[in-house]
């Protein structure tokens, strides 16, 4: 593929777009089971508007474009006072999760230098529940991850288990707000009591949640503190681009005053080029998202975000009820928001997902831990709500489908199949796991099922590196 020698037309450039978009999940249908926070059109069209209003102006230079900074600092203000931050708390727009939870380690891990210079090695203790941005934090600023259990009911951080693994190095606690996988919050208060007592920074990932929880305590539902409120507490990630329901890409990360926060930042004088000083991972950036989200936030107000809560608890309620009443199926812990995962002793889940999938629905697979089953994840948000009734009515037909058929996937088989190849010919022991999950390496493979049901059964190791390679191959 080159660049074509002459420019085309926009209609031509738009239409060929579109057909690019044929095999993608229809995002707005509501039966999106992840991935997807869509507020209707009404404040997507606000959020639109404003955010191709911000397309061009970078975020770069703060004195090019004050008004980027300003809105900035508005939308993190409002944040800022919705998890109940004192006027020292300071934060950033950051273009997601991720980058708001690696400053966060960055900044902890720069500070640390300076304020606990006794530390060498940093370290950082976690639940297996944590997203994995974490590890990514931990890869990318050479902190290592001690993983910690958690309760196999509750799915709760264990606070005692956490305790026991601090160490001379370890500089970082981390807990989750919900954490996303099963939708439970960790005990932040114990955590936080936890890294005050031992002087360690405690990070707490609201990512998903800060907003909808915020909400739902305002609304008088009970929701544990996980906010400023808590003393403990050094840093919280909130995303806008989850249940803020704005645009991509807008995160809001939180210090609990401006000693921590100046870690973050990074100024650089000693090149021929300009002075380059600002908070992020990114220097140029499209402003585009922090207007989408100022605008968002105007634009439903607290009202139309406890509109939003009521409607998803409700639906949530509906259909965390209704997989209960499903024999087979089997609710992971309690979950505290709207989003929750489920298992199964009886069927191949990656087949109910698939069985799913021909019906138009999305379940997210996810893997098992040491201390957790294989499971498929539910994300409500507003675009699902009034699917419930649908939405179980499929699973209970899909998962009678998979009891009857006679091509079920048995787990622990393509288990001790894959253990077979990795001990009798460990030298091609890649291809043939690969061949077994169906994967040729161009293109995507047409079902899911024997893929995920061989990633379930490898170790962490051999996977992650087969997924590397797979997704290096992928790119070409
Ligand atoms: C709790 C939590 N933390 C972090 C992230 C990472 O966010 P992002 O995908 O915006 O980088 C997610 C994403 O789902 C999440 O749910």
């Amino acid at each position: 593929m080159h660049i074509p020698e002459q420019g085309r037309s926009k209609a031509e450039i738009m239409k060929q777009l579109e057909s690019y978009k044929a095999g993608d999940l229809p995002y707005h249908s509501g039966r999106i089971m992840a991935y997807v926070y869509d507020p209707g059109e009404e404040v997507l069209d606000t959020a639109r508007e404003a955010y191709m209003n911000y397309l061009c102006e970078s975020g770069l230079d703060f004195t090019t474009f004050p008004s980027v900074m300003r809105i900035e600092k508005e939308v993190v203000r409002m944040i800022i006072n919705l998890l109940r931050g004192d006027a020292e708390v300071v934060g950033n727009m950051t273009s997601g999760g991720t980058e708001s939870i690696l400053l966060a380690m960055k900044t902890a891990r720069d500070w640390a230098r300076v304020n606990r210079p006794e530390i060498k090695s940093p370290e950082m203790i976690l639940s297996y529940t944590a997203h994995p941005a974490f590890h990514k934090a931990c890869t990318y600023f050479g902190i290592k991850p001690v993983l910690v259990g958690f309760d196999r009911e509750t799915f709760q951080a264990d606070v005692a288990a956490m305790r026991a693994a601090i160490t001379d190095n370890t500089l970082i606690l981390v807990g989750s707000a919900p954490g996303y996988a099963q939708g439970v919050i960790d005990p932040i208060t114990d955590i936080a009591v936890l890294a005050q007592e031992k002087g360690l920074w405690c990070h707490v990932d609201a990512c998903v949640g800060g907003l909808h929880l915020s909400m739902m305590r305002k609304m008088g539902y009970p929701v544990p503190d996980f906010d400023f409120t808590i003393p403990g507490v050094t840093s919280i990630s909130t995303d806008m681009h989850k249940y803020g329901y704005a645009p991509k890409n807008a995160s809001v990360i939180m210090y609990r005053n401006r000693q921590f926060r100046k870690f973050q930042f990074f100024a650089c004088l000693q090149t021929t080029s300009y002075a380059l000083i600002n908070p992020t991972i990114t220097s140029s950036k499209t402003a585009g998202p922090m207007a989408g989200a100022w605008a968002t936030l105007n634009k439903l107000g607290e009202d139309g975000y406890r509109k939003i809560v009521a409607a998803t608890q409700d639906e949530t309620s509906k259909l965390v009820g209704g997989i209960r009443a499903i024999d087979g199926l089997r609710v992971l812990g309690k979950p505290d928001m709207c989003l929750f995962s489920f298992t199964s002793e009886t069927i191949n889940l990656f087949q109910l997902a698939e069985a799913m999938s021909r019906r138009d629905w999305y379940l997210q697979p996810q893997f098992s831990t040491p201390f957790s089953p294989y499971n498929l994840h539910i994300t409500v948000n507003q675009s699902s709500v009034g699917f419930a009734d649908a939405l179980l009515a499929d699973l209970r037909t899909a998962v009678e489908e998979i009891k009857n058929s006679a091509d079920q996937l048995d787990v622990e088989v393509v288990r001790k199949q894959v253990s077979e190849l990795i001990s009798q010919d460990p030298e091609h022991a890649r291809d043939n796991i690969l061949a077994l999950g169906g994967v040729s390496g161009e293109g995507l493979p047409e079902s899911m099922v024997m893929i995920n049901t061989v990633l379930e059964c490898l170790p962490y190791s051999i996977a992650e590196e087969l997924l590397t390679e797979y997704l290096n191959g992928l790119y070409q």
